[in-house]
């Protein structure tokens, strides 16, 4: 019996471990592809205005979506969402697509509490 306990735990620490390992290497790609694709304009500080860019810690997943791959906001802004700008200066990287989650995970992670 206590051996299967054991078993059972060492199981369940193993995954836990396994899981924190995928989180943090998607949380290190959203790092790599926002330092490689936004910070021309963005600042390498999500939290930061940038050369062109405003911050980007504000925006929920559906709105960097909207941008990322259209270049716009979305039609209908998410509830309680204030755009930062009126322009429409940002093209859009379609590429990234899949990888949207990732980059919008990592800029949370980076968030100053206000
Ligand atoms: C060519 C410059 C440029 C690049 C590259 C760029 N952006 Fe932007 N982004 C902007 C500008 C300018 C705005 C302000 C609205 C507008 O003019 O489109 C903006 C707005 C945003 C917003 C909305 C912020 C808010 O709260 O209103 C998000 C989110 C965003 N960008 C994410 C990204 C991400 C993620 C990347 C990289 C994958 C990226 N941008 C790459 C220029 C850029």
């Amino acid at each position: 019996m206590k051996v299967i306990l054991m078993g059972v735990l060492l199981g369940l620490l193993f995954l836990s471990q396994f899981s924190f390992a995928a989180d943090q290497a998607s949380l290190d790609k959203g790092k790599r592809l926002y330092l490689a694709n936004c910070i021309q304009c963005h600042n390498r500080d999500p939290n930061l205005k940038g050369s062109m860019g405003p911050e980007v810690v504000d925006a929920p997943l559906e709105v960097m979506y909207s941008k990322v791959m259209t270049g716009l906001y979305p039609a209908k802004l998410p509830a309680g969402f204030v755009p930062k700008r009126k322009s429409r200066a940002m093209r859009k990287i379609p590429k990234l697509e899949k990888d949207i989650p990732a980059i919008h995970a990592w800029v949370q992670s980076v968030k100053k509490k206000k």
